[in-house]
């Protein structure tokens, strides 16, 4: 395969290459930011499971079909579903995945900067002592003021750098002691977490159910939405990366490695957030800035050593972010590299640039204090949060709904047993029924109940 300048497309030196990056690519913010506060927001234990049932039952299939699309096109977001299916509308799935990508990405870069401002902190001396008027207004002063958009631009800089250097030298390369060491290190705090007195609150939030929770259809649409959020599904970046595979990978237990991984990292941090949120009388509903106030009031009860620790994890939480952050990127420079014909280089400055514009109101609006905290747009959500709904629960969820749709309708069964590397075992055809059936009526059914969330 060649691309428009008949240079060699580019692939990953090993397969070993491609989970690595498929895991950066899912593990980030998403993780721990996000999974801790929305779980926080939701009630906790039956958000868990439907997220869980979620992943099983939507997730896997759907990165699958990523994964199956991407390696049978050796093509970008929106060329793949022009070169499978010809002179048909479904490269506006491609379409609608890049302008996820740009809306995600804005928001991701201004959390990656707070993740950042909290490193500098750890390193200056800024968080070396307990901030006189507490964690909590710390954070709130600083997400309230001009600064954020300073860290914002850094994150989007080096984002920018590392993809411009391409999939093998920047993408591959990246990430792969870093993520080990970010798991070791969460294990470590969860554990530290446990020990502080707020164990059995924590534990049960965590992972005993309020019945009545699960009769809230708003909680089906943010699990489901943080689903897709977490593994990087919907908005064709897995597409995009497998399309950089060569085609004698067996796809099934790379799909499950990134899913177990990804889920692992979430369910972890969930045990080193809520146990230290009830030690310390803090509401799991906080919002966005959840992680910012609870992870500091460990750090601090750590003692001295605390600051070191909370320096090493703001840093694998950055590196992280980071290389979920390529991902999104990488999605909308490859589309765009394609269609103009222009270098990756090139191409690379002027949509981080846009990116980084778009993220400015995200970065000014987090909180109704904010410069721009006035501003209301979906369903009197903030203009950070709107970003945020619009891309992780609408836009994501019927990506992968057309995603699944795709496959399991417009491939034939043997193309689909063979593409999926299940052959013709039991597993295939289950596997079939889900993406033509199961998928769609879930995630249907998921918006159907949720109508009122605008
Ligand atoms: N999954 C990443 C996280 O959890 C974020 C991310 C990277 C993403 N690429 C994506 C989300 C593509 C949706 C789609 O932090």
């Amino acid at each position: 395969m060649s691309d428009l300048n008949g240079q060699a497309r580019e692939q990953w030196a090993t397969r070993l290459g491609f989970i690595l990056a498929a895991m950066g690519s899912a593990v980030g913010l998403g993780n721990i930011w996000r999974f801790s506060y929305v779980a926080g927001e939701s009630g906790g234990a039956a958000f868990l499971i439907i997220y869980l049932l979620a992943i099983l039952l939507i997730g896997f299939p759907v990165m699958m079909s990523e994964f199956m699309i991407g390696r049978r096109s050796q093509s970008d977001a929106v060329d793949s579903f022009h070169k499978i299916s010809p002179g048909r509308p479904w490269f506006l799935v491609g379409g609608m995945g890049v302008a996820a990508g740009f809306i995600i990405l804005s928001f991701y870069a201004v959390v990656a900067g707070w993740a950042l401002r909290y490193l500098i902190a750890y390193i200056t001396g800024g968080l070396w002592n307990t901030p006189s008027e507490g964690y909590g207004s710390y954070f709130g002063g600083f997400i309230t003021s001009y600064q954020p958009i300073a860290w914002q631009f850094v994150i989007m800089a080096v984002t920018v750098g590392i993809v411009v250097m391409g999939v093998k030298k920047g993408i591959e390369k990246s990430n792969k002691i870093l993520m080990p060491l970010l798991g070791i290190l969460i294990v470590i705090l969860a554990i530290y977490s446990l020990t502080l007195g707020g164990a059995k609150e924590g534990l049960s939030f965590l992972f005993k159910p309020d019945w009545d929770a699960f009769a809230d259809p708003n909680v089906y649409l943010v699990a489901l939405g943080q689903a897709f959020f977490s593994l990087s599904l919907g908005m064709a970046a897995l597409i995009t990366y497998g399309s950089y595979l060569p085609q004698k990978e067996k796809l099934p237990g790379a799909a499950g490695s990134v899913i177990a991984l990804d889920t692992a990292f979430a369910v972890v941090a969930g045990i080193m957030i809520f146990p230290a949120v009830f030690a310390f009388g803090m509401d799991p509903g906080a919002g966005p800035g959840l992680v910012f106030i609870t992870l500091p009031e460990i750090f601090n009860n750590i003692g001295g050593l605390g600051i070191v620790v909370g320096l090493l994890f703001f840093f694998l939480l950055v590196a992280a972010a980071i290389s979920s952050a390529i991902s999104l990127l990488e999605v909308c420079v490859a589309y765009f590299m394609r269609k103009f014909s222009m270098s990756r280089r090139a191409t690379t400055i002027v949509i981080g640039s846009i990116i980084f514009l778009i993220g400015i109101p995200s970065a000014l609006g987090v909180d109704p204090d904010a410069p721009l905290g006035g501003l209301t747009l979906i369903g009197g959500r903030g203009f950070f949060d709107s970003a945020d709904f619009l891309a992780s629960n609408i836009m994501l969820p019927l990506g992968g709904l057309l995603i699944a749709m795709f496959v399991g309708w417009t491939w034939d069964k043997s193309e689909i047993m063979r593409e999926s590397d299940f052959g013709q075992s039991k597993l295939g055809t289950v596997f079939r029924w889900v993406l033509i059936l199961a998928v769609p009526v879930a995630i249907l059914a998921v918006f159907i109940n949720s109508l009122n969330q605008f």
